[in-house]
């Protein structure tokens, strides 16, 4: 079972595409014939399906199960609780995914404790799905109940720091100046209360884990995750299997958005049905119970700003207070990029947890800044209006040559860019200043705009590259690609190195044997795995020159690497097109299958910890508003980004396109909603979790400015998945204001709150 996956390949014809050329996708071929396969869909002989019983409970105590019934459903063939579940380690220090937060995970029919509503407390394992799901709805468990705790609003007083933080997160700093005191004393002043309900990610591609267990008990588990490594270790870790008994791979994702940065639930279910059957086993969750994972996480947070008559910015005081789980502290910049954005001299920043019985919350797109940069932005917005100045210029006037915190340098800054291109392009000049300006039929017209900034991040990867004696070009990590492009943009990127047409290049990933890649998260791939690539099409160009040299061709014999083009299959000196040797006569003539090379990117901390890396945007807005009904229609966005070189515009572009729906469908649509007398989502199909649809989406318009950041990465480029996000819940929240001049503090915007 265990074949080779075949990665896919740019079409024949498509040739000599250079970073920076808008490009295709190359695997979108497969994705539309249906050829690309997801986790649910690899086929096994002899499949045994498993169907998750969740709890109905928030809290307390499993005293037993009641199984007759369900076990009399013909094709049943087990069924696993923490009764009678194959052995786990101990849920201690290491025993978890790479990706925890600091604290105890939850684990899988670990134990007898129900610590949210809709955690897994059996598996039914059937020959067919529909026995399997027909017994998991007559599986009975009885629990001793005991009082839950899900109301973040109501348990505000119990706000707390974070215990510990993960790695990678930065705790607000201290504060600066006196912030206090700068605001008592300053002549415009906003406060403003924000509140952002739970969100849930619904990709498309349901979770699913198909563990495909070959004779000799090794299992090959396709899984939906954004790092098949993080997944191999985890269930190694979990279940004490030895690293070469588990594969897991994820060659096609179907959309995640943060959800499969930590192995979700149907993976340890459908491993312990293996171990238990000796057999191969599917487990797919259902969309509802895609609601019983982690989530974006409820938040509350206040912003105070007060600023001078000619609008430069006296005092910044932010302060967020959010859910977490009673396990688990998870934790995320909410408000630290409110003392990045603007230059300002008495700051505050304060961030706090309050533990629910729920489940612990996960990265969702643009994590923490989503939130956190709406409430800024808006709140600049307010300030705008009560200052009497353009939104647009009193975010110039406090622009941030260098990071306010710390003076640091950005590595590359190009905002004030994105602030002019976006602005040209909206016509953003023709604003009128006050709100209830513009009406036309029964709808208010308005325009709104915010700033974004993202995190640009860069990790440490591994690849390996092998040219062939025909000139086809394979390189390899086990990064994922989940619908960003990874396939295309790593090809691009290691086709260029080698001056190769595209079609002769292939990435191999999604797979935990091949080289080391951290998940596909934080806009960081490209960066990162793009990075180690490029790395290792550099050593092959070492190695041809080495071979050119050998060879005794004279052209080549005082030669460095850098005076070397790679184009059209060749390669030349710069200076003399006249050398050009085809790649393929250099392993021909050396008598060679193939070369290779292993590169291992390490990012370079000492200098980039000299500079502040990020990523900008400036997002415009025009909403239409019926007077009646209150319903907004979002009419045109102008998202300009800066994210240093855009590599494959096209891909890049759909990343920020998609990015700018979610923030319409966070302004106005997303919002998970609990009912805390059973302390459990309610709305958990997508029928009544509303996200943004066709009807809702009119123009959206992007445009990058020109960045080259070699700080962050060799490529000059900065990763765009989550910056198209940030800033559009804003823009859109202040263009509502300035067509009705309400201003609704709380996600989603819904027809009530508006009227
Ligand atoms: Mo992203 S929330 O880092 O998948």
């Amino acid at each position: 079972m265990n074949l080779p996956l075949q990665p896919p390949v740019a079409i024949p014809g498509t040739g000599h595409v250079p970073t920076g050329t808008g490009t295709p996708r190359i695997d979108g071929r497969a994705k539309v014939t249906g050829q690309a396969r997801y986790a649910a869909e690899w086929p096994a002989t002899d499949l045994v399906y498993g169907v998750a019983v969740n709890s109905t409970i928030a809290k307390g105590r499993i005293l037993g199960f009641s199984l007759q019934e369900a076990e009399a459903v013909p094709g049943v063939l087990k069924i696993i609780t923490h009764l009678n579940r194959p052995h786990m380690r101990g849920n201690g220090l290491f025993y978890k995914d790479m990706t925890a937060p600091a604290g105890k995970p939850f684990r899988a029919l670990y134990d007898d404790v129900v610590r949210y509503s809709g955690q897994p407390v059996a598996l039914v394992l059937a020959e067919t799905f529909e026995a399997a799901r027909e017994a998991a709805g007559r599986v009975e468990t009885h629990y001793e109940v005991e009082e839950h705790d899900t109301n973040l609003l109501a348990a505000m007083g119990r706000a707390r720091e974070p215990r510990k933080m993960k790695a990678g997160f930065s705790a607000p700093p201290k504060d600066k100046g006196d912030p206090t005191a700068a605001f008592a004393n300053a002549p415009h002043q906003v406060v403003a209360d924000f509140y952002h309900g739970v969100e849930h990610h619904n990709p498309m591609e349901l979770f699913a884990s198909t563990v495909i267990r070959d004779a000799d008990g090794h299992l090959t588990i396709y899984d939906k995750t954004q790092g098949s490594q993080n997944s191999r270790w985890y269930v190694s870790q979990v279940f004490g299997l030895p690293k070469k008994k588990v594969t897991v791979r994820n060659p096609y994702v179907g959309g995640a958005f943060g959800s499969g940065l930590r192995p979700q639930y149907q993976l340890p279910l459908a491993v312990m049905g293996s171990l238990a059957l000796e057999r191969s086993v599917r487990v797919v969750l259902t969309r509802q119970q895609m609601f019983t994972f982690g989530h974006r996480p409820e938040t509350v947070q206040r912003v105070k700003l007060a600023a001078d008559a000619d609008g430069t910015l006296r005092s910044i005081s932010h302060d967020a207070v959010a859910e977490t789980s009673r396990f688990e502290d998870y934790v995320e910049v909410v408000v630290n990029w409110s003392g990045q954005l603007y230059a300002c001299d008495n700051v505050h920043l304060g961030y706090k947890l309050v533990d629910l019985d729920q489940y612990t919350p996960i990265d969702m797109r643009a994590p923490g800044a989503a939130h956190g940069m709406h409430a800024l932005e808006v709140a600049m917005d307010e300030l705008a209006a009560d200052i009497g100045m353009d939104p647009l210029a009193l975010r110039l006037k406090n622009y941030a040559e260098v990071n306010p915190a710390d003076g640091k340098p950005f590595s590359t800054k190009a905002l004030r860019d994105c602030y002019r291109l976006g602005a040209e392009r909206f016509g953003w000049s023709d604003r009128a200043p006050l709100p209830r300006a513009r009406r036309e039929g029964h709808e208010w017209v308005g325009w709104g705009m915010a700033t974004g900034q993202w995190d640009a991040l860069q990790m440490f990867a591994r690849a390996h590259a092998r040219l062939h004696a025909d000139g086809r070009l394979v390189v390899s990590s086990a990064a994922s690609d989940i619908g960003t492009g990874t396939y295309t943009v790593m090809s691009m990127i290691a086709a260029e190195a080698l001056g190769l047409p595209l079609e002769q290049v292939s990435f191999q990933m999604g797979d935990s044997t091949l080289p080391v890649a951290p998940i596909e998260g934080g806009s960081s791939h490209v960066t990162t795995v793009g990075s180690a690539v490029q790395g290792a099409c550099e050593k092959l160009q070492k190695q041809l020159l080495a071979l050119a040299r050998k060879q005794g061709r004279a052209a080549f014999a005082r030669a460095r690497v850098h005076d070397l083009v790679f184009a059209r299959g060749s390669m030349a000196l710069r200076d003399d097109p006249g050398s050009a040797v085809p790649l393929t006569a250099l392993l021909a003539d050396g008598q060679l299958d193939g070369i290779e090379a292993k590169y291992l990117l390490l990012p370079n901390l000492l200098e980039q910890r000299k500079f502040v890396r990020a990523t900008h945007s400036a997002v415009f807005v025009e909403v239409r508003v019926d007077e009646e009904l209150g319903t907004v229609r979002v009419m045109r966005v102008v998202s300009a980004v800066a994210a240093g070189r855009i590599l494959n515009p096209t891909t890049a572009r759909s990343q920020i396109v998609g990015g700018v729906i979610w923030g319409i469908g966070e302004a106005l649509h997303e919002h998970s909603e609990a009912d805390h007398r059973f302390g459990r989502f309610m709305n958990h199909d997508l029928a009544q979790y509303h996200v943004s649809v066709n009807a809702d989406i009119h123009d959206i318009d992007v445009l990058f400015a020109d960045e080259d950041d070699r700080v962050v990465s060799s490529l000059g480029a900065k990763g765009v998945g989550e910056i198209g996000l940030v800033g559009v819940s804003a823009a859109v929240s202040n263009a509502i204001y300035h067509a009705t001049g309400k201003r609704v503090r709380s996600t989603p915007i819904t027809p009530d709150k508006v009227m």
